[in-house]
């Protein structure tokens, strides 16, 4: 790979990541059912019904895992907390198992000089508050909050920094809109509850943190590189109101204290009540943001209700997931954050990677020149003022690519799931060598 560490600022981080039901194994542990457990048993929704009760089995495996990352010289593990692994019910008993994984955990991070970031939610929704309407009851917000108590006065002195929850847009509208995810709703009302709930859950997150003496703390949201598939007045209000949803809601919530009109034109009547009185709740202070982002999308009108349009085809050269490459957008997603929303707040790519075959298979060259582009126009954005201050691949390891299963291969490390093994890649070594020079 053509990167080197020295050529990017002295303090800046790279990181790799991953997410608690993708890889540590809920099938033992005490963890409790979560809503991804029951929307794989479901028919239809996952490849295979494949599920995560044994997944990498890093709940067993963790410290050959960190090694693989102290190995190849990270500085940070962007990891998550599972709440139906710390609190089986969602709220209630504690399975004190489940917080001494996570306590074990992070000391086995510093002990390899790798500093801990912390997701509280990466998806995993306890079965029992999917029973309660989970991000469609307003409580959620308080319910969250108190597991970010639970873990945060465990581990909280020790982690480098916390942010409650893992891309907002695929908690409520991947999940509640297209049905894609758990819970797999398809329900305009559902949604508007589950896009606020999300944010006003992400405030309370901060505030209980913050009450506990934690500082660092930041929010996670997923970004695309939005054009009009054509060029028609018709298309680009379409790839407008597509960008509202997915780029511009969350920042707009988080940083402006409003939402943008072409998402209140159609979920407005669907909004929970006093919907307008929560910004200050959810425009917390917060002391950096992280940026996920994979590909460029390319929208059409189309017939029917709002938001009235359609995701077309393009012509670049696609991932295993069927998402084109795109790294410019990297940089003007950041660029366009910094000048818009976060001004002088420091960003973080919180991940960026693409999923490719089975890579025994496999040759590893298309994920290394991939990583090398998006790292590239890190760079670019860093040259014009972006105050990036680490970039994190994803992943660190095959793993549960949530409704695709298991044959979408996003880790620098390759995982045989029939055997457990862990097998690095060509990129992993390169990267090593990249961090070392
Ligand atoms: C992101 C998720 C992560 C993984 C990657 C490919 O949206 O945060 O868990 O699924 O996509």
């Amino acid at each position: 790979m053509d990167f080197s560490r020295s050529t990017f600022p002295p303090d800046f981080l790279f990181a790799a990541a991953t997410s608690s039901y993708q890889i540590e194994g809920h099938g033992f542990g005490g963890a409790g059912p979560t809503h991804w457990d029951t929307f794989a048993a479901t028919p239809g929704n996952v490849v295979r019904a494949e599920h995560g009760q044994i997944a990498c089995d890093h709940y067993n495996r963790w410290e050959e895992d960190l090694d693989l990352m102290q190995a190849m010289g990270l500085d940070a593990y962007r990891f998550s907390t599972s709440w139906a692994r710390v609190l089986p019910e969602g709220r209630g008993t504690v399975n004190q198992k489940g917080l001494d994984f996570y306590d074990r955990l992070v000391d086995g991070m510093l002990a390899r000089d790798l500093k801990p970031m912390a997701t509280l939610y990466h998806w995993e929704l306890p079965a029992a508050l999917a029973d309660l309407g989970g991000w469609r009851n307003p409580d959620i917000a308080h319910w969250l909050a108190d597991f970010a108590t639970i873990v945060m006065e465990r581990i909280g002195d020790r982690v480098f920094s916390a942010a409650p929850i893992n891309e907002p847009w695929c908690v409520a509208w991947l999940s509640h809109f297209m049905g894609l995810q758990a819970p797999g709703l398809r329900d305009i009302r559902a949604t508007a509850h589950a896009m606020h709930h999300v944010l006003t859950a992400h405030g309370r997150c901060i505030q209980a943190m913050r009450a506990i003496g934690m500082n660092n703390l930041g929010a996670v949201c997923n970004f695309e590189y939005v054009q009009a598939a054509t060029d028609t007045p018709e298309a680009s209000e379409a790839a407008r109101r597509y960008e509202a949803i997915y780029n511009r809601f969350f920042v707009g919530g988080l940083f402006q204290g409003a939402y943008p009109d072409e998402v209140l034109e159609g979920l407005g009547p669907h909004m929970p009540k006093g919907w307008e009185n929560d910004f200050d709740l959810i425009g917390q202070k917060l002391d950096w943001f992280g940026v996920n982002y994979y590909t460029c999308k390319r929208i059409a009108a189309d017939s029917g209700p709002w938001p009235s349009l359609r995701e077309v085809e393009g012509p670049l050269p696609k991932t295993q997931m069927g998402w084109e490459i795109k790294p410019e957008g990297l940089e003007h997603i950041l660029t366009w954050l910094q000048q818009n929303y976060t001004g002088a707040l420091p960003l973080y790519v919180t991940e960026n990677g693409m999923a490719n075959a089975d890579d025994t298979t496999t040759p590893d060259d298309a994920r290394m020149d991939y990583l090398d582009a998006h790292l590239a126009a890190s760079q670019r954005a860093i040259a014009a003022g972006v105050p990036l201050a680490g970039y994190t691949f994803w992943s660190m390891m095959d793993n549960y690519e949530w409704s695709l299963g298991y044959e979408k291969r996003f880790g620098l490390v390759h995982v045989g799931f029939d055997t457990l093994q862990r097998t690095p890649k060509a990129s992993y070594h390169a990267i090593a060598r990249a961090l070392a020079r």
